[in-house]
């Protein structure tokens, strides 16, 4: 019998060394029997599209891009979805027949993770915490959910208000934190990068309230600032953003191979793992 060599798939960084890209794939293979190999691989600042030619030359399939490449990735690509076009950022790229296709699944692994937390997104009042490329690279996704409105709050209000006017949508408003006291909201999502500097958005803690669910894009061995924070105020639901990660790694590993993993058994092993540290 001859045996297959895997198709190959890489993560590009920079820095890359936490990426737990190649585990949380090699899992979805194992589990869905797909002949795979991922590695991740540490790129110079100047050196993105060099790396990407020289992999697409050996025969690569295709590859996550994560900070600093996002936007580079979105040059480089000769086809984009239009959650990509929107996000103005790409993580996935698929090489195929001589052309490069990017698409940005970000969102939609967001989306994935709240509903499977049971969390109702149609006709639900948002409010995003932030302005920056997080909260771009999810909007069109969370619009698609059908929501009634999106408020995008953030320190910087003007960033907001250019966030709102490049999606043109309706359902979407800005205002800065401040200007949250008195609107209600079901669902709070904290896009900010304050918990990676374990800091809290300046927001109001009369708008928690005991129906809703809070989420943090970042995750961590210990809960973040903000959930630790919402739960005090008494929140009914705090949720981190470890599914989004396990979740946009799904939806790269269907666009790929066409199969969809189920993202569980995943979260559950790098939960453990985390908590090791
Ligand atoms: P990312 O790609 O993670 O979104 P970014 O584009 O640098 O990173 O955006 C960071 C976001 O976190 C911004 O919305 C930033 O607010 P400003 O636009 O006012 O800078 C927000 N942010 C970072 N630290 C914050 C803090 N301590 N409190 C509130 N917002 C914070």
């Amino acid at each position: 019998m001859i045996k297959q060599t895997p198709d190959q798939y890489l993560v590009y960084g920079n820095p890359i060394k936490q990426s737990r890209s190649p585990d949380i794939h090699h899992i979805f293979a194992s589990k869905c029997q797909q002949n795979i190999n991922y590695k991740k691989q540490l790129v110079g600042l100047d050196d993105f599209s060099t790396a990407v030619s020289d992999f697409i030359s050996q025969g690569g399939k295709g590859a996550n891009v994560t900070a600093p490449f996002k936007e580079q990735a979105l040059r480089l690509a000769d086809v984009l979805t239009e959650r990509a076009s929107l996000a103005g950022a790409v993580n996935t790229l698929t090489f195929n027949k001589g052309k490069i296709y990017g698409d940005n699944t970000d969102g939609e692994g967001l989306v994935q993770d709240l509903l499977m937390h049971g969390v109702i997104l149609k006709q639900s009042r948002i409010l995003i915490l932030g302005a920056g490329g997080a909260v771009r690279g999810v909007l069109l996704p969370m619009l698609a959910q059908d929501p009634n409105a999106i408020t995008i709050a953030n320190r910087t209000v003007s960033k907001a208000r250019d966030l709102c006017q490049h999606f043109n949508d309706e359902r979407l408003n800005a205002c800065s934190f401040d200007e949250t006291i008195g609107q209600e909201f079901d669902l709070i999502i904290n896009a900010t990068s304050a918990s990676l500097s374990g800091d809290l958005p300046a927001i109001p803690a009369s708008i928690i309230t005991t129906s809703m669910v809070c989420y943090d894009m970042v995750y961590g061995k210990n809960e973040t600032p903000f959930l630790k924070w919402a739960k005090a105020q008494g929140a009914f639901k705090v949720i981190d953003g470890l599914g989004m990660l396990v979740g946009q790694a799904a939806v790269s590993f269907s666009v790929w191979r066409g199969v969809t993993p189920d993202v569980q058994p995943v979260i559950d092993i790098l939960r453990a793992a985390i908590k090791e540290g």
